[in-house]
């Protein structure tokens, strides 16, 4: 695998999608573990597996599907990645944020991100929804970002700014949309890890100082490469877990708790998305 793809390889995808599909999307999903069912719920799909789409990375993790899903969702067209490849199981940061590059030559403007995250703030609990407003990109600062390497102009500036990276008229109507459904959001920020392994004790102490008020291991790389392409973003964790430099003692964070929760919040997300796209 190249370490970073050509204009030429991202519109050869692209074209894949282009041919396979009748719709022209503006608004892309990427749908995390377990939310099957929103993407189930395309109405008129149409339906390519990613293994279809060449350099398309393939998620290797339980709970993530991997087709990308074109049709109507709440009378909007819409491009769904029904389950996203992540850092920890080898892809290089170019080929985590292929699709995100594909879906800019397709035309999408606004990009709705779901993923579990783990709860650091203490007002938090397993199954609360979490609007990000800002993010820690930790392998960005250490060097890992997506963008670096050669820079394709027209794709996006060099130096691209990242504040306000999370939409904040999304926000809003996040927050509208599960008011109007009776429940209420947390809002916060978002530490970017790599895993696969859980944060120690003394790293999540460590993220609690810098600000973190939610860790995972996705998306972060995804709204980077949003930004650089000049789409407004909508993030949103399901808090799985809590993630506490003092658990009590014999707590193990577990991948079948995190599917779980997650699977216990999908009611929720799922209105809420909806609720979002009926307001664009
Ligand atoms: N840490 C990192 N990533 C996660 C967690 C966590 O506690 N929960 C879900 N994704």
């Amino acid at each position: 695998m190249p370490d970073f793809f050509t204009r030429v390889q991202i519109e050869g995808a692209a074209a894949i999608v282009r041919n396979r599909s009748r719709y022209q999307p503006t608004i892309g999903l990427v749908l995390g573990s377990g939310l099957n069912s929103l993407a189930d719920s395309v109405e008129n799909p149409d339906i390519i597996p990613y293994e279809q789409i060449p350099h398309w990375p393939i998620s290797t993790v339980p709970g993530h599907a991997g087709r990308l899903i074109l049709g109507q969702l709440e009378d909007k067209t819409v491009m769904v990645l029904q389950g996203r490849a992540h850092f920890y199981e080898g892809y290089p940061m170019s080929q985590v944020t292929l699709p995100v590059r594909v879906m800019q030559l397709l035309g999408i403007q606004t990009l709705i991100l779901t993923n579990a995250a783990g709860g650091m703030n203490e007002n938090f609990r397993p199954g609360d929804l979490m609007l990000i407003k800002d993010h820690l990109n930790l392998l960005g600062l250490a060097g890992e970002n997506p963008l670096r390497g050669p820079n394709d102009d027209m794709a996006g500036p060099r130096f691209p700014g990242m504040t306000e990276a999370y939409d904040p008229e999304l926000r809003q109507l996040a927050h509208e949309s599960a008011a109007g459904e009776g429940f209420t959001l947390q809002e916060g920020i978002y530490a970017f890890v790599a895993g696969p392994s859980y944060e120690t004790p003394a790293e999540l102490r460590f993220l609690r100082l810098i600000g973190a008020d939610a860790v995972g291991m996705s998306t972060v790389p995804s709204v980077v490469v949003a930004r650089h392409a000049g789409m407004r973003v909508l993030g949103i964790s399901t808090i799985t877990n809590l993630a506490l430099p003092d658990p009590p003692p014999g707590t193990q964070i577990s991948h079948e708790e995190v599917l779980e929760t997650g699977k216990m919040v999908i009611p929720h997300l799922t209105a809420l998305i909806r609720g979002v796209l009926r307001r664009l």
